[in-house]
């Protein structure tokens, strides 16, 4: 038997380490591990960038890097850059920005911009000496992170305020400081994580000079960590116009409104559609995020959280009619940055914030979420007028003619010959074989 465990995998070289999985888990499989070698960058220090990202790097994954244009925000146009495997979502957000082109474009505000962290604590003494203690020495431990916050300051950012919360009746001895900040075209999270491990330490310091703890009630610091969930950090975008303006597929403006509107207030109402209804917007956030270089799990934890904030999980998106106005909402809770993590590494990175004007952090979240509210009235649209197959299966006709090895002239037919017909796997499949007999 193979022994499948290794020491030292990090210190091999990428060729070794192909050898090596190729020999322990590919059976030889030598079409795998030549894959893996013909994704590698043929330029090899810009190979080197990308290996570096990350630990034990052996290859490059692709995705493809699209943009969909004519978006309206506020006014100024842009070509949204986008990164994202599934066939049907740039074309759907290309749609929806050129529907709300026509009708006055997306409108947004950013309602702020802070973000938090916490270090939790354990701490078995009376609440009154800890809250003392904390009262005390508020002010040093705030002036300790004064040094790390020089740039974040000089940027407009930096450590807001520290509080003191008691949570001892969820969890017994449980405390923290929470630490809101202000990060200015930084994602933060290094900055935010440095700052509560600095405050953390000389909070141990003062704590274990402090009077009025008794011999074991010394504070503990279990752990300091910024967090993901960014109610404060929270940008609005919105659509509107005139019911009449909505006339659709066989529908009146009325009826299409009454009907969109139906299918988010559905979404508002039941978890089942809203987790779907969701989905359907982070298709459009989330291939932004990618392609900005953002930390798409970071933006994900966090919007689901702020989904289901009330207590129930619902639509991050609103719709109304009111005297015959339609409008269509979102607000989304988005930590993101322009500067510092892969913004300035990725070199495809770079390409995205040249595309979109070289934005402010507060630019993009304005960007993301209208990619997010474009995405969401696409399928929204598609869900209550064609069903969602029928654009979804027209996008992915491409996808199945490869799967099934069509040749050139093969797709050619086939995109005509589906403009009429409808798409299934199977029907895709029994085209391509009558043109291959046809061929014979
Ligand atoms: C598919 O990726 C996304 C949708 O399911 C979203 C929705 O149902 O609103 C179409």
């Amino acid at each position: 038997m193979t022994i499948k465990t290794i020491n030292g995998f990090s210190k091999l070289s990428k060729q070794e380490k192909i050898n090596w999985l190729s020999k322990t888990y590919l059976s030889g499989n030598t079409q795998a591990s030549n894959l893996l070698s013909l994704y590698w960058h043929e330029d090899s220090e810009r190979q080197k960038r990308h290996d570096e990202f990350i630990e034990n790097a052996l290859s490059n994954f692709f995705l493809p890097f699209a943009v969909a244009p004519n978006f309206k925000i506020d006014g100024r146009i842009f070509a949204i850059p986008m990164v994202i495997e599934e066939s049907s979502v740039v074309a759907a957000a290309s749609n929806a920005a050129k529907f709300w082109l026509e009708r006055g474009g997306f409108k947004t505000e950013i309602v702020s911009t802070i973000k938090s962290g916490q270090i939790h604590l354990n701490f078995p003494g009376e609440a009154q000496s800890l809250i003392k203690f904390f009262e005390t020495h508020k002010k040093q431990l705030i002036s300790s992170v004064d040094e790390l916050s020089q740039s974040m300051v000089k940027r407009g950012g930096g450590l807001i305020d520290l509080t003191l919360a008691n949570q001892s009746e969820s969890l017994s001895d449980y405390y923290y400081i929470d630490a809101r900040f202000n990060t200015a075209d930084a994602m933060g999270a290094n900055y935010i994580n440095s700052c509560l491990e600095t405050i953390a330490e000389n909070f141990g310091i003062l704590a274990s000079d402090f009077d009025s703890f008794g011999p074991n009630e010394q504070p503990e610091v279990v752990m300091s960590i910024l967090s993901n969930f960014v109610p404060e950090c929270l940008v609005r975008v919105t659509v509107s116009c005139p019911v009449s303006e909505l006339a659709q597929e066989g529908l009146s403006g009325k009826e299409f409104a009454h009907k969109f509107v139906r299918a988010v207030d559905i979404a508002q109402t039941n978890p089942l559609r809203a987790v779907t209804h969701n989905k359907g917007i982070m298709n459009g956030v989330d291939a932004v995020v990618l392609a900005t270089g953002n930390d798409f799990r970071a933006v994900e934890a966090g919007v689901h959280a702020y989904a289901c904030r009330d207590g129930h999980y619902k639509s991050l998106s609103k719709a109304k009619i009111d005297q015959d106005h339609f409008e269509f909402s979102i607000e989304l809770p988005l930590a993101l940055g322009t500067v510092g993590g892969l913004t300035k590494l990725h070199p495809m990175v770079g390409v995205a914030m040249s595309i979109l004007q070289e934005p402010s952090a507060e630019e993009l979240m304005k960007i993301v979420a209208t990619a997010g509210l474009a995405q969401n009235f696409a399928a929204v649209r598609s869900l209550v007028t064609t069903g969602i197959q029928k654009g979804h299966m027209k996008m992915h006709l491409l996808n199945l003619l490869s799967q099934y090895n069509a040749e050139e002239s093969t797709k050619i037919a086939a995109v005509e010959h589906f403009k009429s017909n409808s798409i299934s796997a199977r029907s895709v499949a029994e085209f391509v074989a009558s043109q291959q007999k046809n061929d014979q």
